[in-house]
Order: C-alpha cells, then structure tokens, then sequence
C-alpha cells in the first residue's frame, strides 16, 4: 500500500488508473477505525479496481470545545489494517496540504444540513462539505463510500455532489455494529466501564421504534415518546435529540412510512454519540432485553429444574 500526502500526487495516481481502465473507489475516514471503516473498503474493492482511502482529522468540522485536539490518532494500526484489508493508497495529508494558507473558499451546504447535527453543531457540516469536495476533488473516483451511521452527513454529501455537479456515485453503507448492538464509532473509546453499558440506550430507543412499528403503530408522535421513555431509563444519558424524518431531506415526519429515519443523538460520559434506524426494518429487535412475560416463563423454566 502506497501513502501518499500530496493533492497532486493523489491526482496523478487516479489519473493513471483511469486511463488504464480501472475504476477507482474511495473511502474518506477520520482514522481510528474500526470494522465500520473497514466495511466500506470492503464495499470499495471491485476486480480489476483500485481504491484510495484517506486519513484526514478534519480541523474545519469542530467546533471550538469539540474533541479535535483528542481525538484518536492511532496511525500505524489504521495503516495496518487498511493494507489488510487491501487499500492501495492511503492518502494522509497534514493540515496545510489541506488548507493551504490563504486557501478560505468554504462550501455551505443546503437545508438539509441546518437541522438535528447542524442545529447541534453549527459550522459541523460546512467543514464536512468543504472537506469532502476537496477529499474527491483530490481522489477523482468512480465511486464513493460513505456510512448509513451519520445518516445526515450522507445526506448533506448526496446534495454536496449532485447541486455542484460531481462526477461521482455516492455509495451508502449500512451501519456496523458492535454483537450487543452498539453502532461502532470512533468515539466509543471514550467511554469508561459503566458508559459502555449506557450508550446502549440510543440503540434501544431505535429498536422501541422498530416495535411499535412491527405492531402497527404509524403516527411518529408515538415513536418519540417511546424512544424518549426508553432513554429515560439511564439517567447518566444526555440526550440532545430524538427525531423521525423523512431521510430524504430530513423533515419532520408525522406519519411514517417505508422509509422514515429515526435518529438519536446523546451524550454519555465525555462521548457524544449518534445513533439512526429505518423504524419500518426490525434489525435492532433482536437487541432488546425480552418482554417481562417472557422472563416469568424462563423462572418458571429454571425452578421447575
Ligand atoms: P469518520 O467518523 O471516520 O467516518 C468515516 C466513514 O465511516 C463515514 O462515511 C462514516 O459514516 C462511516 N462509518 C462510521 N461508523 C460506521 C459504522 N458503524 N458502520 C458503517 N459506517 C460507519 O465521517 C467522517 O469520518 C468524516 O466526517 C469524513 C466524512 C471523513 C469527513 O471528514
């Protein structure tokens, strides 16, 4: 695996690849990664293909008081298990390959970036356009891979390449989780022994949607107060928001339908996590402890042994 740290010198490699006839396709991280990464890379790779996946802490998508300067850098790892998982160029700018001095042009994404994360964090997704624009302006892929875990941010970059006319597919990747459910995030380091138990609320608030779903229930209303009597259970959960919107531009929905998003975000310990879920699938059911009923004939069960 080739790394490589200048803009030019990204260009020049996809270039070469085009005219040779191989696709290329592109995964953007911020590093720390983990199987959620690793699944885009996975989805990256076509035969004869190539692809470039990049490391860059984006500076421009915090905000002052953010985990910017604490934010897990563990490079040579990332570097390991990006070559396993057959990268063939790692692009890893400094900061000032980036954003020159000087360099203060700024993309501001549309509507469907002022609400929920926009709203939480202001400034959060003009960094992430402006980063990604110049991230596949330096790559010029086919295609690239973005995860179904920051629902919103795949949307911002859907309109990002589509109103400004990129030559690129964007690709969504379902969301990878951990075996009792936690979404995998880079940010999950950061909780302590009792927070890892914790941040399974944002999930379960999700799979509470996806039951009331599976038992009929269609008025959004009813999913939020369930979602929101769910993360009341750990009082050492924050939440900042729960919402169901209509993914494609994220508005409110009132009633539901095949498609409308439920997404959570809150903050545990010093994590400020985020979690989302399609209400209408029942993949997070399984996460749920079973209903009390249940649990009386399981007793039952053990004392008649
Ligand atoms: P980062 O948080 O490192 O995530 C990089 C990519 O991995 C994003 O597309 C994200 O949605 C995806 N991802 C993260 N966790 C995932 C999971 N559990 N399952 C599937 N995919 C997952 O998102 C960013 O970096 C930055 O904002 C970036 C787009 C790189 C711009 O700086």
């Amino acid at each position: 695996m080739r790394i490589v740290e200048s803009v030019g010198e990204l260009q020049q490699v996809s270039r070469s690849w085009h005219q040779q006839g191989r696709g290329v396709g592109f995964v953007a991280t911020m590093g720390a990664l983990h199987a959620g990464h690793l699944s885009l890379v996975e989805a990256a790779r076509r035969p004869g293909g190539r692809v470039i996946a990049s490391i860059f802490v984006n500076p421009l998508q915090f905000a002052a008081g953010e985990d910017l300067a604490s934010y897990p850098r563990p490079f040579d790892v990332d570097r390991r298990m990006l070559e396993a998982a057959g990268v063939d160029v790692l692009f890893h700018p400094a900061v000032e390959e980036m954003y020159p001095p000087g360099a203060d042009t700024r993309v501001s994404p549309g509507a469907v970036s002022l609400l929920l994360e926009g709203e939480s964090r202001p400034g959060h997704f003009a960094g992430v356009a402006t980063v990604v624009a110049r991230l596949l302006n330096a790559a010029l892929p086919d295609r690239a891979y973005f995860g179904q875990k920051d629902a919103q941010q795949l949307a911002v970059i859907r309109s990002l390449v589509s109103d400004l006319a990129f030559p690129v597919e964007v690709v969504g990747c379902p969301t990878v989780r951990e075996p009792d459910g936690l979404a995998m995030s880079s940010r999950n380091g950061y909780l302590q022994d009792g927070e890892r138990e914790d941040a399974l609320a944002l999930m379960r608030s999700l799979a509470r949607a996806q039951a009331l779903v599976s038992d009929g229930e269609r008025h959004s209303g009813r999913l939020l107060e369930a979602m929101r009597a769910e993360l009341g259970l750990y009082p050492d959960v924050a939440v900042d928001y729960v919402a169901v919107v209509d993914p494609a531009d994220f508005s409110p929905a009132s009633d539901i339908d095949d498609q409308s998003l439920a997404l959570v975000a809150a903050r545990v310990g010093r994590a400020r996590l985020i979690d989302n879920a399609t209400v209408r699938d029942t993949n997070l059911l399984q996460y749920l402890p079973p209903a009390a009923g249940a649990r009386v004939l399981e007793g039952a069960h053990v004392w008649n042994a």
